[in-house]
């Protein structure tokens, strides 16, 4: 059996994805790396995809696998999905456009949905991905304090841009102390130059006390993912402190919330946490996978972007105004697509009846891939809450930040993952497991009897062939 480099069997997966192979060369005479988002990547290469049906996807060579990736958690109602399909016509034939570029209906309709579940939004914009809205997010937080940094916490993504690349899987060696971690850069053309964020340790309340409390000064906002990379739980404690910290010191507060918004529950990590944060970015789930994104909090706050305080950058300069500067100009062709709010508040109001057989759903799948684990001897556990969870190889140690994550051993999960994509259960090696109301009984058997053949010849020492 031949090993790669990350110990799974590679013979096996290349000679099963074929296709994907020769197609992912072309890609590479056109796209850098084969790819359109970074994240998209996976060694040797990543397998292509050319049909989704509810739970399950097929690739170009014809193999089909149950889907967990789920459009990285976007896709709360599975593939294809018939509400999902008569929204989005629906929307076209009454409207008979899929852009005003003017206010339109929808966007107050769909406002009004999300302050439902998220009351601590009192106003909100949108924007087209949910790296846009952690940007206007910060932009927002620092005109409103007047103060010029944000603090970040270790091991935590906010997106694909300058002020958040740091700290997001640094390696220990370069990390700094576990309760005073340094800002190490994730990307080229990221630097340590005096902007950087402050990076803080995620659970531990005297550590994020201590930073805080020293440089509060500068910083306008704390950004969290409230339940780390979709499956670390944040401590009650640790968010409560959170919460009166940033209280006392005058710095927002800003839950992203693109992975756990109508995932950890309707709510959010807001809601199972009781927390109301200053401002909250949504994205992924709330598009119904299409492109959206979504800033809403205080308003006070959120009325910085008012051009009604002022200017905007198109009217400085005419009929002797003089100055934009009053207000914090956030625009975009996009925002508010009608389409994409009609396919979004479809999956929204399609949750409210199925969210709770998506839990069970989840909880099942939980329960049985750790009996599995226990019964083959395999120390695998998961973490998570609500419909995402992920899949841990570690021993008994509680999994509580990114350097305990560190210590669980990424080689053997990730032989495990390839050795499941070959038997037909998807998801991108290391990721989470983001769950749909188009996975059922049967694919709940499929994903269970993959894990059974894995996790038993792992532990007979052969692999899987
Ligand atoms: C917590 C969090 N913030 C921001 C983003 C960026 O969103 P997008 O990929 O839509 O730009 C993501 C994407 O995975 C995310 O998980």
């Amino acid at each position: 059996m031949a090993i790669d480099k990350v110990g799974h069997n590679a013979l096996n997966y290349q000679s099963k994805t074929i296709l994907s192979k020769r197609q992912m060369k072309d890609a590479e005479n056109y796209l850098p790396g084969g790819v359109t988002a970074n994240i998209k990547y996976f060694a040797p290469y990543p397998i292509v995809m050319k049909k989704g049906k509810g739970a399950w996807l097929t690739d170009v060579d014809g193999n089909s696998y149950v889907d967990y990736l789920m459009g990285y958690g976007a896709l709360a109602l599975g593939h294809g999905h018939s509400r999902m399909n008569d929204a989005i016509t629906e929307q076209l034939n009454q409207d008979g456009t899929h852009l005003f570029g003017t206010p339109h209906l929808k966007e107050v309709e769909f406002a009004k949905k999300i302050q439902q579940y998220y009351p601590s939004i009192k106003k909100l914009r949108y924007t087209n991905s949910g790296t846009e809205a952690t940007q206007l997010a910060i932009r927002i937080a620092k005109v409103f304090t007047k103060k010029k940094k944000i603090a970040k916490f270790e091991g935590h993504y906010h997106g694909g841009f300058k002020e958040v690349l740091y700290s997001i899987n640094p390696p220990l060696t370069e990390a700094g102390a576990i309760d005073r971690p340094i800002a190490v850069p994730e990307s080229a053309g990221v630097e340590v130059d005096g902007l950087e964020p402050f990076i803080l340790p995620f659970n531990d309340v005297e550590g994020v006390e201590k930073i805080i409390s020293q440089s509060h000064q500068e910083i306008a906002a704390v950004l969290i993912e409230p339940v780390q990379a979709g499956f670390i739980l944040a401590e009650q404690a640790f968010m409560d402190k959170l919460r009166e910290l940033t209280l006392k010191y005058g710095i927002i507060l800003i839950f992203d919330e693109i992975k756990t918004g109508f995932r950890i529950a309707l709510g959010g990590a807001q809601e199972l946490y009781r927390i109301d944060p200053d401002i909250t970015t949504l994205g992924k789930i709330i598009g119904g996978g299409f492109p959206i994104g979504l800033v809403g909090g205080r308003e006070d706050i959120m009325e910085v972007s008012s051009p009604k305080r002022g200017f905007d950058v198109f009217e400085a300069g005419v009929d002797g105004k003089e100055t934009a500067k009053d207000v914090l100009f956030h625009s975009g062709t996009y925002n508010g697509h009608p389409t994409i709010l009609a396919a979004g508040l479809a999956t929204i109001q399609e949750l409210e009846v199925s969210f709770p057989q998506i839990v069970n759903y989840t909880m099942e799948l939980r329960k049985r891939i750790e009996e599995v684990g226990l019964k083959s001897g395999i120390p695998i556990r998961t973490y998570g809450a609500g419909t995402v969870f992920n899949v841990v190889w570690n021993e008994e140690k509680k999994l509580r930040h990114y350097r305990d994550l560190l210590q669980s051993n990424t080689m053997k999960r990730k032989e495990l993952d390839f050795e499941l994509l070959q038997l037909g259960v998807y998801t991108k090696p290391l990721n989470r497991y983001s769950i749909s109301a188009a996975h059922g009984d049967k694919e709940l058997d499929h994903t269970i009897s993959a894990y059974e053949n894995v996790c038993y010849c792992f532990k007979e020492g052969s692999g899987v062939s």
